[in-house]
């Protein structure tokens, strides 16, 4: 089953005011790279190749500088506009046209994940029928969803930003749906604070008995990157880690040469405008590897 991918990058920033008063977060640097590139990279490795980025009117335009129409990555972008924050579920009313008769993996724009064997993971999770969420214990997860979930990892209950949360684990912002989550999508009503809430999606799969969870252990970095700590933060794990290992974490020209999507010669191109900050140095040491 073909699956498509969408990367919800709109949203007011607030909390990263003033910084974000005239760009968008998820443009914003995580150590040596664009925000973006790591949930970008995420649906890479679920071997997604055809991808809607959704953003604000005022920072679309950005999003196409940067990302263009993805074939030096071997993809295709699609853009939409949002032009209110409604909700993470009104990213299925902008993308149905875009999804068509397929079914989908949304990541939210300022989302980073790292670990061991995520991409198998991810593949697992790709095209089945119902949907596949991701749970991530935290210390506080009130600012989230949270889902319950007995031994075999069966979700008994999901809520949105419980103030009194019932379990520790929070719902990551990636998801994997069958097609039928554009009906669901689009007949839902906003919430209270005026979203439409992905929790309410979530919601409907569980009625159905339809949504499965993936747990993420602890052996998983999850972060966001919504305030200015939480953004510091991001980039420093990830410079701990790239000045470690020597390897990049997100590197989309990485993974599309990995994925045998681009080859040696399109790599070699890639990397020649780059190498003044090291990122296209980078790119160099992985042909030479390979
Ligand atoms: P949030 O962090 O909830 O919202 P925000 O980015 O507007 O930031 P703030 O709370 O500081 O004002 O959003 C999570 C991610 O989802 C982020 O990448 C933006 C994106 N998003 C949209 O693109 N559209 C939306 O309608 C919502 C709710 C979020």
């Amino acid at each position: 089953m073909p699956m498509k991918g969408i990367i919800l990058a709109g949203g007011s920033g607030s909390r990263l005011y003033p910084t974000t008063q005239v760009t968008s977060k998820q443009l914003l640097p995580v150590f040596d790279k664009p925000l973006i590139y790591y949930p970008l990279s995420v649906l890479m490795l679920a071997r997604i190749r055809d991808i809607l980025i959704i953003s604000t009117p005022e920072d679309l335009h950005r999003f196409r500088d940067l990302l263009g129409s993805g074939s030096r990555w071997g993809l295709s972008f699609s853009y939409a506009q949002q032009s209110e924050p409604e909700g993470v579920a009104h990213a299925f009313v902008i993308g149905r046209d875009f999804v068509g008769g397929d079914s989908v993996g949304l990541v939210l724009g300022d989302n980073i994940f790292y670990g061991h064997g995520l991409q198998a993971i991810l593949q697992e999770a790709g095209p089945r029928r119902g949907a596949t969420i991701f749970g991530y214990y935290v210390k506080d997860p009130r600012a989230y969803g949270v889902a319950d979930v007995d031994a075999e990892g069966n979700v008994l209950r999901i809520e949105e930003k419980p103030a009194a949360p019932t379990s520790n684990y929070a719902v990551t912002g990636l998801y994997f749906y069958d097609n039928e989550v554009l009906d669901i999508a689009a007949g839902l009503r906003k919430s209270g604070r005026g979203e439409y809430e992905i929790t309410d999606v979530n919601r409907e799969y569980l009625r159905r008995g339809q949504l499965h969870m993936r747990i993420l252990g602890r052996g998983f970095a999850w972060l966001d990157a919504g305030t200015h700590e939480a953004l510091l933060q991001a980039g420093n794990f990830i410079r701990t880690i790239e000045e470690r290992v020597g390897l990049k974490i997100a590197c989309p020209e990485e993974i599309a040469f990995r994925n045998g999507w681009i080859d040696a010669s399109d790599l070699e191109r890639l990397a020649a405008p780059l190498v003044q900050g090291g990122y296209g140095e980078y790119l160099h040491s992985i042909l030479r590897e390979a």
